[in-house]
């Protein structure tokens, strides 16, 4: 199959969370199995600018706000699968992907996304061959289906190509003013409930799952969860009517990228043979974040997060003080929303020797962060697959997780001899503070603390199962497009 990823974000070009990291790595497993993959994802300030396109440097794209000029040119050949690269400076070359750096979205943020869909689009046409399958992610690229089956729909080029969407993260559908239609060529009569109007407003997510022939999200526990009003933000509706189209397909990890037997930016590398490096990244981290004099025997507790409301962490506001009577250090690093960027602040300054902080971006720390941390702590609210708990796995870095969507799936509770971390279900900091005594508790077994890293560090998370689950997916997404061309 001939298959094109079109995405707002991918590692290595560009990254705001795991949606980069995954289309950084799925379209090389897809290739391995044969298929012929390419990626589109635009050039951002942050992004090193691509060589020439012969052919394809001057796209103009037809929104009704007004003309955008965009070229297509090519980034990386990764494994064989190329990345092409839109660029339209007026658009992205930009401080943030999607906001400023004081944490804004960008007021054109529709048009932005809107105008990169119709570049991906023109952009696969100039790459000549038509695709059997466009592979859509989250709500930047939505749009995509919904031209291809309106402004595209009688475009012979696109005949036989059929469209699949992974949703993310339901929490984030783009959401803009009813007005937005009449900037983005699309016909005011999609303003229905049925296709993209959302409680009188425009719903990007919305129209990618309602024109998209298949849906994916990325865990089996988040596709049953997105179908509830609890977790389904307003869209369960829309999800439970295509439900014979909607599959959890979990997400893999780089292993090539996130191996401690191999992770040249961890400071001493280790296997589930030997730990020893293991106790060399421990010590290198606590010195790095500022402990004094940094006691060894003392547990580690990792965060590598987005400050989002979804991950969780006013749990944590409501139990520091009786966290912070246990004998462990956090170490934590993440940026995101200033309300908890000035908590975990706040934290550092009351707890100095215990709660560690950084706030920032930084890929480095982040691994190191997995490599020298005990255990990891996910609370999140809701997780559509969480990737951090995967790699803690591989580290040997205990996870201690809320019972939610993709970190439900992933991590079993270790009864002593089995399962992989500890969990717990009700949203309430007694039942974090519950599941990190457990994880305090094994700690203080030497033996079977052992025993529990090397079951979370022998599981297998690459992406090749979930490859051969997508092929599948395009496969029924083809099946149901050539039903629909079939129908009278
Ligand atoms: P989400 O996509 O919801 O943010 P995931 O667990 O799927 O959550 O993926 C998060 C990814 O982003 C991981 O690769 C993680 O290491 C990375 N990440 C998150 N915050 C930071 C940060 N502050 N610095 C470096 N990497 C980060
Ligand atoms: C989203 C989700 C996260 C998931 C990632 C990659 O950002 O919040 O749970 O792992 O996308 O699919």
């Amino acid at each position: 199959m001939r298959i094109v990823f079109v995405a707002s974000e991918c590692v290595p070009y560009s990254k705001t969370g795991g949606l980069a990291d995954v289309v950084g790595a799925l379209p090389e497993a897809l290739a391995a199995l044969g298929h012929e993959v390419a990626v589109i994802v635009p050039r951002y300030r942050m992004t090193k600018p691509g060589a020439p396109l012969p052919g394809a440097e001057n796209l103009t794209i037809p929104l009704s706000s007004g003309y955008q000029f965009a070229s297509l040119t090519r980034g990386g050949v990764v494994k064989s699968v190329p990345h092409y690269l839109v660029e339209c400076p007026a658009l992205f070359d930009r401080d943030g992907l999607y906001q400023t750096k004081d944490g804004k979205d960008y007021p054109d943020n529709a048009i932005r996304f809107a105008a990169f869909s119709l570049s991906a689009i023109e952009g696969i046409k100039r790459l000549g061959t038509p695709p059997d399958i466009v592979h859509c992610h989250d709500w930047q690229t939505s749009l995509v289906p919904v031209y291809l089956n309106t402004l595209y729909a009688v475009d012979p080029f696109f005949h036989r190509t059929s469209t699949v969407i992974t949703v993310h993260n339901l929490g984030y559908p783009g959401l803009f003013p009813a007005d937005v239609l009449t900037k983005i060529s699309l016909d005011g009569s999609l303003f229905r409930v049925d296709r993209l109007e959302f409680f009188g407003k425009v719903n990007y997510l919305k129209g990618g799952m309602v024109y998209s022939d298949f849906i994916t999200t990325v865990s089996r526990k988040y596709a049953e969860e997105i179908q509830t009003t609890e977790f389904g933000y307003g869209l369960d509706g829309v999800l439970r009517s295509r439900s014979d189209r909607l599959q959890g397909i979990l997400n893999g990890v780089d292993y090539e990228a996130w191996n401690p037997a191999t992770d040249s930016l961890i400071p001493a590398r280790y296997s589930a043979d030997d730990l020893k490096g293991k106790q060399v990244c421990k010590k290198a981290l606590l010195e790095k974040l500022g402990a004094v004099a940094p006691l060894m025997d003392r547990p580690v507790i990792g965060i590598v997060s987005r400050f989002a409301t979804q991950k969780g962490f006013d749990l944590i506001e409501h139990v520091a003080e009786d966290l912070m009577r246990r004998d462990m250090y956090v170490a934590a690093l993440g940026t995101g929303e200033p309300k908890y960027e000035e908590l975990f602040h706040k934290l550092a300054g009351l707890y100095p020797d215990k709660f560690l902080v950084r706030v920032a971006y930084d890929n480095t720390l982040a691994h190191q962060i997995e490599a020298g941390s005990d255990m990891f702590l996910m609370p999140s609210r809701y997780e559509p697959c969480g990737l951090n708990q995967i790699y803690s796995l591989k580290y040997g870095t205990v996870p201690v997780v809320r019972a939610t969507g993709g970190l439900d799936d992933t991590i079993q509770e270790f009864d002593g001899a089995n399962g992989t971390g500890f969990k717990f279900s009700e949203y309430s900091a007694e039942a974090l503070l519950g599941a990190l005594d457990r994880a305090l508790e094994a700690y203080r077994k030497p033996t079977s603390w052992a025993r529990l890293q090397r079951n979370g560090m022998s599981q297998d998370f690459s992406w090749t199962v979930s490859a051969h689950a997508y092929v599948q997916a395009y496969r029924q997404a083809a099946a149901s497009r050539a039903r629909i061309q079939a129908a009278p």
